[in-house]
């Protein structure tokens, strides 16, 4: 449960408020490198932390991020002329550049210097691991950008997404964080269960939650039929990342997911795949694509709104989930995951929950984002920004019992650099 006050505190993220200030001191991963596929291609909407940004990549290949209405008389850029080294408002013709300066109006006699007063607010972009990230806090402030696996891994080993959520960014991280979850909400039926599998049906993990220096190492345990214990272990990296164990072969699919807030009732959920070893085969990638992978969900054309949505209740299928094969009745572990989040209300109530053991991380996880935004307030440097303390991957392992998580999975929870080629 959380004070009123302390949930908006964790909930609230415009411009001003103590998360919001907080986020604004992070590299923020914006779109898709690919969404903007050739210079002068169409602009993207892309609204952040309560802000309604345009994206365009201009004839030189560089990426800009401008507020969405034009200075003038505020029309949307959206509609705007991507063209020779610039964004051009369609209304009377003002032209931006990825920097935001004003760089032509011809609505104005040719003598007048009004073009060089006026400008519109930009944010530095670079592009990563196919990732256009954005900084929208103090200049003096900006920190390295974030290194993750799946950001090092070469392009064909990886598929990444994102999609509208319509809650609150903090209901999809309590979700990512949450290993209990699995048992029930993505509950699988096995005809002839793996050691692993069964110990994955076992719903009351016990909990081990570790602050760190970038955000929580979370090892949930289960038992096992003989002497070992299951466990999988999650990494939460500040502000909004969290790294998903796979649940056998440590050399598959791995995932890792962000909740980006969009405005405080929407976030961008960004799904990322990827194999460290190996490249992603093409039918994979094209299920991806369709959004027929668990993770990586169909949606509505020209949108980012998954086709399954609030407004036809997930397509929530009564017969499947009698059928005890799918717990919940909705496919897509994706779609699993939003129908509950979203179902709490855009931003849950958290002083009328009950919370229980298997919620600690949960309640490690709000108390570190509440200290982390005052503690910016009063001067404190903002955990997970030094790039080597986040290179950790998520891990799951037998162990057994007398071995604590932390030794016995020390060396697969460690990232190397060295293991990977560097991506573009
Ligand atoms: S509103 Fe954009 S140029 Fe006038
Ligand atoms: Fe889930």
């Amino acid at each position: 449960m959380l004070s009123k006050e302390d949930n908006k505190l964790l909930t609230e993220t415009d411009k001003g408020t103590p998360m919001g200030e907080l986020f604004r001191r992070y590299w923020v991963p914006a779109l898709l490198s690919e969404e903007l596929p050739a210079p002068d291609c169409q602009p993207v909407r892309v609204t952040l932390l309560g802000e309604k940004l345009i994206a365009f990549r201009d004839t030189n290949n560089q990426v800009g991020l401008l507020d969405e209405f034009c200075p003038h008389r505020r029309a949307s850029l959206f509609f705007g002329r991507n063209e020779e080294g610039g964004l051009r408002c369609v209304y009377h013709g003002w032209k931006f550049d990825a920097c935001g300066k004003c760089v032509d109006m011809p609505s104005e006699p040719p003598e007048s210097n009004f073009k060089s007063k006026v400008s519109i607010k930009s944010y530095p972009c670079r592009e990563f691991g196919g990732i256009v990230w954005t900084y929208m806090g103090p200049e003096n402030e900006m920190p390295e950008l974030p290194v993750f696996e799946f950001t090092l891994v070469p392009e064909s080993h990886r598929f990444f997404s994102r999609r509208i959520q319509e809650s609150n960014y903090f209901q999809g991280i309590e979700g990512g964080i949450d290993s209990s979850h699995i048992s029930f909400l993505h509950r699988r039926v096995h005809d002839n269960p793996t050691p692993t599998q069964k110990a994955v049906e076992n719903g009351a993990p016990k909990f081990e939650v570790g602050k760190t220096d970038y955000g929580l190492l979370i090892g949930a345990r289960r038992e096992t039929k003989d002497e070992n214990f299951y466990w999988r272990i999650t990494q939460y990296v500040m502000p909004w990342y969290a790294l998903i164990p796979p649940t056998t072969n440590q050399s598959q699919l791995r995932t890792g997911h962000a909740w980006v807030p969009m405005d405080n009732e929407n976030c961008w959920h960004w799904s990322f795949s990827w194999i460290p070893e190996a490249p992603i085969s093409e039918p994979m990638r094209e299920n991806m694509r369709a959004g027929r992978h668990e993770l990586h969900t169909e949606l509505i054309p020209g949108t980012l709104r998954p086709v399954q949505n609030k407004d036809n209740d997930y397509l929530i299928d009564r017969e499947l989930q009698r059928s005890k094969k799918n717990y919940s009745g909705i496919r897509g572990i994706g779609m699993q995951d939003a129908a509950v989040q979203e179902s709490a209300g855009v931003i849950v109530d958290r002083s009328t929950e009950k919370l229980g053991t298997s919620d600690a991380a949960i309640i490690v996880a709000r108390r570190v984002m509440i200290n982390a935004a005052k503690g910016l307030e009063k001067g404190e440097a903002p955990p997970g920004l030094d790039v080597e303390k986040i290179k950790v991957r998520a891990a799951s392992i037998m162990l057994s019992k007398d071995v604590p998580f932390q030794e016995g999975a020390a060396e697969l929870m460690k990232l190397r650099e060295s293991d990977f080629v560097y991506s573009s």
